[in-house]
């Protein structure tokens, strides 16, 4: 049974990466501060609650441990916070993966899946995107991880780490019934946002209406957490047997405006959500949607959720079982 190191697994995606992990029989260790995480998303056994810029605690891990193979979530992911903080993403994002990368190189673990994002684009010359269309970061955030990207390609040049970075587009939704889903402190992403003004009757406010998009608002591609996990398997497996080091990116293929994602949650909720319209958020590009070609054909992903309602469906049944916790 191969054991992976999830670094972050008590945080959305990764935590859903863990769930699914144990259900295809890998073993899992889980390393997260709980500074973004939450406690329950992980079984207390499989915790250790520690800051990864502990390197040597992290190296003693890895050396007792013996993985074969790490996840490595453990990020910070707010866009703006990353506009006023830099200092804080790139000691973190950047920090947080050297001495990840460090710790690795100490106890001979030679296999590395990342979780990077379609942030290192920044704002697309076509869509849908491929991998090799230029890098652009427009933040800290996206730059944090294109500068992990980086150093991982030399890694591989130099010291034989394998990895593959995965480039998500807007994870969202929930695994059934895990008791996992979407919950940031503060929240930022549109669908839980969506929820909170339905439940609450304060409108959401839609950045910006007048992009170049047929209804004006943003477009995205929205992509289940499950099956961003089911990539991460693959990746894996991919690695430990003996695969090459790659980025791909992993989204639908399908955008979805912002209305359209507030009328799916109409319908899927049955009930009305209070909007209002106001300027564009800084950093947003008009339409961000996945080619992932390359990791359907090399690792022969497919997304099992291809519809948003189905994908705002398995959201709203994380949210009404949270019963608004916060
Ligand atoms: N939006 C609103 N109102 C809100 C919140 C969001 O109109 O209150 C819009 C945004 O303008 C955007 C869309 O909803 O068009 C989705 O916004 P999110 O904040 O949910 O997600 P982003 O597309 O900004 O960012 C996500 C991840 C990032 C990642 C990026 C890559 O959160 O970590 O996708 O595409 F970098």
């Amino acid at each position: 049974m191969p054991k992976i190191l999830v670094t972050g697994g008590a945080g959305y995606i990764g935590s859903h990466t863990v769930y699914h992990l144990l259900r295809a029989g890998y073993d899992a260790v889980v390393v997260d501060d709980l500074s973004r995480g939450y406690r329950r998303n992980v079984e207390a056994a499989r915790l250790r609650e520690f800051d990864l810029r502990d390197t040597e605690r992290l190296t003693r891990l890895c050396r007792e441990e013996q993985f074969d193979a790490v996840v490595h979530f453990a990020a910070f992911i707010a866009v703006g916070e990353s506009m006023q903080k830099p200092e804080m993403y790139f000691g973190n994002n950047v920090g947080g993966t050297l001495s990840l990368l460090e710790a690795m190189e100490a106890a001979g673990v030679r296999r590395l899946v990342f979780s990077s994002t379609a942030a290192v684009y920044g704002f697309p010359e076509r869509i849908p995107i491929p991998e090799d269309h230029p890098y652009a970061p427009v933040s800290p955030y996206g730059e944090s991880k294109l500068m992990v990207e980086k150093i991982l390609g030399w890694l591989d040049r130099s010291s034989g780490v394998r990895s593959i970075a995965l480039r998500y587009f807007n994870a969202c939704g929930a695994e059934p019934g895990s008791g996992l889903g979407e919950e940031h402190d503060p929240e930022t992403h549109l669908i839980p946002l969506l929820f909170r003004a339905m439940q609450t009757g304060q409108p959401v406010t839609i950045f910006g209406d007048d992009y170049d998009t047929p209804d004006g608002t943003c477009i995205r591609d929205y992509i289940h957490v499950s099956d961003l996990a089911s990539a991460h398997i693959l990746a894996l497996d991919a690695l430990i047997g003996g695969g090459k080091s790659d980025a791909m990116n992993v989204g639908t293929g399908a955008g979805h405006s912002v209305l359209e994602v507030l009328r799916a949650v109409e319908r899927v909720t049955g009930s009305k959500v209070p909007c209002a319209t106001g300027p564009r958020r800084q950093g947003d590009s008009s339409a961000l949607v996945a080619d992932s070609g390359k990791l359907r054909r090399t690792l022969g992903w497919a997304p099992r959720y291809l519809s948003l309602d189905e994908i705002v469906a398995t959201a709203w049944e994380f949210e009404k079982n949270r019963g608004g916790k916060q």
